[in-house]
Order: structure tokens, then C-alpha cells, then sequence
């Protein structure tokens, strides 16, 4: 890991700038995110890392056009992101299949929403349910599939429209910590092959350091970046690479980051 991450020379794709959000509670305005800025260029994997409570959710809200910020604002390829869009895939902590569709009618779901020719998305729907290894599984229903599974079959309608950009909200933490790992590999693999552009959420050291390129600390109370680190461990990443030196250095640095971070909170 670097002190300080070194800019790729590939497009800004997202575009943070002056991001402030203020929620009203019963006690009062609560500012979930003050003035975070930072840049993720197109085929970057960028993690914000995170405590609970710091902003993360937030911060992706606003990215996914779900949230309207207070001040400041996110934009993609130059232009401001004000609603949901297209050119955006976002997984979320639970898959939120639905129970009456079968797992390729689950991942026609945006194809359909978004009123795009499902008969041409269908074969493309198919070869990523081929590449997350579901194909045997295609007519199944949700409940009929492990946890793992499920969230396999969220990523892939994330990325059936094909979007610039996916954004995944601590995406494998429901998953037991073998599953867990199987996931990040599986996710590296999907990066990899489909050239997307990743900002992923986690609270999980180990799991951030393995997938980023980059890696967005966060702090909370009010949620600001702390520390924007590059991970430059060399890919393909296996669950060898766990075991290097580089990785567990790599962890121990980010531990008592944290740990720094929870005492000046209290
Ligand atoms: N709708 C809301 N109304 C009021 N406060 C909120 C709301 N959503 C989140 N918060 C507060 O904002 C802060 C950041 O929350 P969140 O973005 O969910 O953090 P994280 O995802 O890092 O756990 C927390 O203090 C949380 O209680
Ligand atoms: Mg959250």
C-alpha cells in the first residue's frame, strides 16, 4: 500500500465534490455526510471503508440518484446526478429478488423497467447468469437458492443493462465468512471480465483490501474521507494473496487507522 493513492491516467467517471447531507430528525438536523469530495476513474475498484453509522449508505444514495444532497453533488461522465439513471447498477445488502419470478426473469427486471428489447437482453442475461455459474439454476425461484446464490443473481441484474458504473452497499455482509470469500473472488472475476467501474461499501478490513485498487476511509460524526490509500497488490487476487505479507500489512495499517479513528470518537 502507498501513503498516497496515485491517480490513474484513465477518464474521471464519478465525480464527488462538496457533498454535504444534512437529515432532519426529532433531535434535531443530523449531517450524515460533510463536504466529501473524491474522484473514481473509469475502471477503477474504489471501497469506502467505513464504521457503522459513518455515512456510507449516504454517500451511495446520493451517487445512486436515490438522495438529493443538502450541498454539493455527484457527477457522472460531467453531468450532475439528480435521479436514478441507466447507466448505473446498484446491489444492495439483501438481494431483493422477487419470490414469484424465476432467477432469469428476476434479472430481466431493469431490462423490463427500463422498457429495453428483452429479447436481445435475454441472451445477455443469460451468458452473465453462465458466468456467475447459475445456468443449471435459471428457471428456479429465489427461495429455492442459497444466500450466496442470491446475491450472485442481485449483481448479475445490476449489470444486465449493462451500466458504467455499479454501486454495491456492503454487498456480501448477510453472507457467512466462507461465502464471504468465495463472493469477493467471484465479484473480481465479474470486474475483471465486464470492465466495469466499482464503489463498493464495506466495514470489512480483509474484504476492502482484497478487492480495491483504491480505498476511501471514512470516519463519522460528521462522515468525511479520512485517508484515500491505493492497494496495489497484484492481481489476480487469490485466497493466497490473504496469506502474503503485502495483504496482512496492508490490514494491520487500516486496523489501527480505525483504531485512532474510535478513540478520537469517544
Ligand atoms: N433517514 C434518516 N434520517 C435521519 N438520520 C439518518 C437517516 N438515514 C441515516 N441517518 C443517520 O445518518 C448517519 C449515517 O447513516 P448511514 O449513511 O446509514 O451510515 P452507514 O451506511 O455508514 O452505516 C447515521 O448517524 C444515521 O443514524
Ligand atoms: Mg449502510
Amino acid at each position: 500500500m502507498q501513503e498516497k493513492a496515485v491517480q490513474p491516467a484513465r477518464p474521471v467517471l464519478l465525480d464527488i465534490d462538496g457533498l454535504t447531507v444534512t437529515y432532519a430528525s426529532s433531535r434535531g438536523p443530523v449531517t450524515a455526510v460533510n463536504n466529501l469530495s473524491t474522484k473514481v476513474h473509469a475502471g477503477e475498484f474504489v471501497s469506502v471503508l467505513g464504521p457503522s453509522g459513518c455515512g456510507k449508505s449516504t454517500l451511495l444514495g446520493v451517487v445512486s440518484g436515490l438522495l438529493r444532497p443538502t450541498a454539493g453533488q455527484a457527477k457522472l461522465e460531467g453531468s450532475a446526478i439528480t435521479g436514478p439513471r441507466a447507466d448505473v447498477g446498484v446491489v444492495f445488502q439483501r438481494p431483493t429478488l422477487l419470490p414469484w419470478l424465476t432467477v432469469l426473469e428476476n434479472v430481466l427486471v431493469p431490462v423490463r423497467t427500463m422498457r429495453l428489447p428483452v429479447k436481445q437482453y435475454t441472451e445477455r442475461a443469460e451468458a452473465l447468469i453462465e458466468m456467475v455459474g447459475l445456468t443449471r439454476f435459471r428457471n428456479h425461484y429465489p427461495n429455492e437458492l442459497s444466500g450466496g446464490m442470491q446475491q450472485r443473481v442481485g449483481i448479475v441484474r445490476a449489470l444486465v443493462h449493462d451500466p458504467k458504473l455499479l454501486l454495491m452497499d456492503e454487498p456480501f455482509a448477510a453472507l457467512d465468512a466462507m461465502t464471504r470469500e468465495k463472493m469477493s473472488l467471484e465479484l473480481q472475476r465479474i470486474w475483471t471480465e465486464a470492465k466495469k467501474t466499482v464503489l463498493f461499501i464495506t466495514h470489512s478490513i480483509p474484504e476492502a483490501v482484497f478487492l480495491s485498487d483504491r480505498i476511501v476511509v471514512m470516519s463519522s460524526s460528521p462522515g468525511r474521507i479520512v485517508e484515500d490509500i491505493a492497494c496495489d497488490i497484484a492481481r489476480p487476487r487469490t485466497l493466497d494473496t490473504m496469506e502474503q505479507p503485502g495483504f496482512t500489512a496492508a490490514c494491520n495499517r487500516l486496523r489501527r487507522l480505525f483504531d485512532k479513528i474510535e478513540a478520537a470518537a469517544h
